[in-house]
């Protein structure tokens, strides 16, 4: 019997949080070949994302990551409809473990992946590395952002930079990549 995902099927990718700053890592995925699933809640965003994105590419789905339940199901139903996940992209507010653990057993219940960790500029990558509890078939890495250095001050980092930096970590597969400093 076929399973979702047969060799010559596109790579499907998950992104938590690619509305927002991430949205062009999203459309950059739709564009390069994979499928994607976006999560996220604000419709209106949701939607000009997709209309945005190469028709048939881009599936999103409204959910609070917050809510336990809504996010099993939202889950289980993209493990059904799209297969489970050769690439998961996350940038995560609040508990990124408990999140990043539905998405291991509800998505991609032991299949090989790789998890692509967004983090902010005062997080301790090793700690946050050392309490997400990925398993062996996981490859882990984390994209940290920082800031920009110019010559009389110091800037956050645009949401353009932000993405083209997560696309460069996704196409280098370095463990560490670090925006900006
Ligand atoms: N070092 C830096 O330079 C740095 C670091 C971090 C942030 N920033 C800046 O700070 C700004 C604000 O950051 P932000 O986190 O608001 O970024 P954002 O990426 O613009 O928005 C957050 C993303 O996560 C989704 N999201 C948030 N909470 C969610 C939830 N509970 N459930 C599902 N999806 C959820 C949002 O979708 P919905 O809107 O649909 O919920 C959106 O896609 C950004 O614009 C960025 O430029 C800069």
């Amino acid at each position: 019997m076929a399973t979702p995902n047969q060799p010559n099927k596109p790579q499907h990718a998950l992104v938590i949080g690619g509305t927002g700053m991430m949205a062009e890592v999203s459309l950059w995925l739709a564009r390069t070949g994979y499928r994607v699933t976006v999560i996220c809640r604000n419709k209106d965003r949701a939607d000009t994302l997709k209309r945005t994105a190469p028709p048939d590419t881009l599936c999103t789905h409204l959910v609070d990551y917050n809510d336990t339940t809504k996010l099993t199901q939202t889950l289980t139903s993209v493990r059904k409809s799209s297969g489970t996940a050769d690439l998961v992209v996350a940038w995560i507010h609040s508990n990124p473990e408990a999140v990043l653990q539905q998405v291991e057993d509800h998505l991609v219940q032991g299949q090989p992946y790789r998890l692509v960790h967004v983090v902010g500029s005062s997080s301790n990558l090793d700690a946050i590395r050392a309490t997400i509890n990925t398993p062996p078939t996981c490859r882990y890495q984390q994209v940290q952002l920082g800031f920009i250095l110019e010559d009389t001050h110091s800037r956050w980092l645009t949401h353009a930079e932000i993405s083209s930096g997560v696309i460069k970590a996704i196409k280098t597969r370095d463990d560490v990549t670090v925006v900006g400093r």
